[in-house]
């Protein structure tokens, strides 16, 4: 992203998620347009790659468009670890690449495991770093540097590994991860409040800071999202096992290129 000049010219996509999802997978199976993804170890850097898809967005992410001499808009596509201890470096980048209007990322991608997130503590797992992701988005509204306001930075959450019988459903991940996203922010203020710092301490200012969507809602929706630009879209699929056991990554493919 931001570091690597080279690519700064280019439009891209950042692949966020916590480890194991299936991020790495995703993208060497769109690089090489093949039906499986090669074998993936647990990532420790950035991992980029360049996709292209046809002027007018309708080329599949099996088409080889150098071969067939199409015009083609390129795009890149950022693999990110997803270790805890590799996140800071991941939210940082993002944070400056989102909060400039001459920014090139134009779109997130959030992926989960959603057999994982039907185990004991895997929604709270998922929604954690979500959590810092939409946060990060957020903030950019009032990070700018310019005063030209950033521009819209839509987020797909990448239901991954529908073709296991243990994923759990798009419309379950969608309102299990928003009330999950809910307890966290109003633990986040509690936690703030009862830090033994006295109320006259806390500007307000940094007491709303770490408040996710509309400011003193009762629920937290994915809805909320959209006074920042930021629209928020849940879809199902897998990398893995595309033989008729899942929906594969087509409706994710077409997610991506609308946004090019
Ligand atoms: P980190 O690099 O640790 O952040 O993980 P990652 O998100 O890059 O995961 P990775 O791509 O390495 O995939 C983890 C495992 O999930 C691999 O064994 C993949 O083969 C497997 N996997 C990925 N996608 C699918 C899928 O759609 N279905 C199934 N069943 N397995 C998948
Ligand atoms: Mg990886």
């Amino acid at each position: 992203l931001s570091g690597s000049t080279a690519y700064i010219t280019l439009p891209s996509v950042l692949v966020v998620g916590p480890p194991g999802a299936g991020k790495t997978a995703l993208i060497t199976r769109l690089e090489r347009r093949t039906p499986q993804p090669a074998t993936t170890y647990t990532s420790q850097t950035l991992n980029i790659v360049e996709l292209a898809i046809n002027e007018d967005g309708t080329s599949k992410y099996s088409d080889d468009l150098d071969a067939s001499g199409a015009v083609a808009k390129k795009f890149l596509m950022v693999d990110t670890p997803g270790h805890g201890k590799l996140r800071g470096a991941t939210l940082a980048r993002l944070a400056s690449a989102a909060s400039t209007a001459e920014t090139k990322l134009r779109a997130v991608i959030y992926m989960v495991d959603s057999a994982a997130l039907a185990e004991d503590g895997g929604i709270a797992a998922a929604a954690s770093y979500l959590y810092e992701i939409l946060l990060a988005l957020q903030k950019r509204m009032s990070a700018g540097k310019s005063s030209k306001a950033p521009p819209a930075i839509p987020v797909l959450i990448a239901a991954n590994k529908s073709d296991l019988f243990t994923a759990l459903p798009a419309t379950l991940i969608k309102s299990q991860l928003e009330a999950e996203l809910g307890r966290i922010r109003t633990s986040r203020s509690k936690g703030l409040l009862s830090s033994g710092v006295g109320a006259d301490d806390v500007d307000s200012a940094s007491e709303n800071d770490d408040w996710l969507g509309e400011y003193g809602s009762k629920a937290f929706q994915f809805g909320q999202m959209r006074e920042f630009d930021t629209d928020v879209t849940v879809l199902a699929g897998n990398v893995v096992g595309d033989n008729g056991s899942g929906p594969g990554l087509d409706k994710w493919w077409r997610w991506i290129a609308d946004k090019m």
